[in-house]
């Protein structure tokens, strides 16, 4: 079932008896939130997934719009996964006004990918705080395709107490090693030939883990550094071995657990990924 507005939703979530997990989205569904989705229903009773673009998250108007939207395509595969609610709100249901209270992110929120895109945690954050009170479920399933986004989850959840059940679920990745994006679509076949170099790297990069931290990112950086000279290029945009709880970077000798995170651009897309890592 469909529903758009605040009060059919609350109708229908109403009338679900039992657990009810949670997959925010924001559309353009592909076979990673498939693997969201199939998580996410056998874990609870009912699945309710959202399809909400969220303006506050982006920063240029640019990427907003080009955003893909295909919402007839994304309600066929939640049916099809036996999905109970999708709830596809818009921009003034979730925003009827201009918010006077939201969410800040700190410093977590601020740095690496948050250095890259201001605001971005702080909006993501605000939105899905605001989802959790319009579905109320007791699980929530994110992908660890957006490592940092994950963390901030974590924390929101835990500072604000929200009592949801933050459940991660792996990348799903194309038989050569491109991790599943909304964004793959926009991205050409020389372009997507190029962007394979973030995987590469993190490959070579987890295959040094018994060298140390050191060693995981001098075997990651050349791959990079080789495919900002392809045609097309890779322009990175970092590449961090990071706390997978805050994100700051891990000292060197590190022991424990650790993500290690890339962003690149290829051509007008920009692409993220990461691995986690045991030292
Ligand atoms: O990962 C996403 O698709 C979005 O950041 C989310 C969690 C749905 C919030 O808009």
């Amino acid at each position: 079932m469909i529903v758009h507005s605040l009060a059919d939703l609350a109708r229908a979530r109403g009338r679900l008896p039992g657990t009810v997990a949670f997959v925010p989205t924001m559309g353009a569904l592909h076979d990673g939130h498939r693997e969201l989705i199939r998580w996410a229903g056998k874990d609870a009773d009912h699945v309710v997934v959202s399809v909400f673009v969220n303006p506050l998250q982006f920063g240029e108007q640019a990427d907003l719009e080009r955003y893909p939207r295909t919402l007839e395509a994304d309600a066929a595969i939640c049916d099809a996964e036996g999905v109970a609610i999708v709830f596809a709100p818009s921009v003034s249901d979730v925003y009827p006004r201009p918010l006077e209270v939201s969410v800040s992110t700190g410093r977590m929120g601020r740095i690496v990918e948050g250095e890259a895109r201001p605001g971005h945690f702080d909006g993501m954050a605000t939105v899905v705080a605001k989802l959790f009170g319009m579905v109320r479920p007791d699980k929530a399933f994110f992908g660890q395709k957006d490592a940092q986004q994950l963390a901030v989850i974590r924390r929101l959840v835990e500072d604000l107490n929200l009592g949801v059940e933050v459940v991660a679920v792996p990348t799903v990745r194309e038989p050569d090693g491109l991790a599943l994006s909304s964004r793959n679509r926009f991205l050409s076949g020389e372009e997507r030939s190029t962007a394979l170099a973030l995987s590469r790297a993190l490959f070579a990069g987890r295959d040094a883990v018994p060298g140390g931290a050191e060693a995981v990112l001098a075997a990651a950086r050349p791959v990079l550094e080789e495919a900002a000279t392809a045609e097309p290029p890779l322009l990175p945009d970092y590449l961090v071995l990071a706390d997978p709880a805050t994100f700051d970077p891990v000292e060197p000798g590190h022991r424990g657990p650790a993500v290690l995170a890339v962003a690149a651009r290829v051509g007008a897309t920009r692409l993220i990924d990461n691995l986690p890592l045991e030292f």
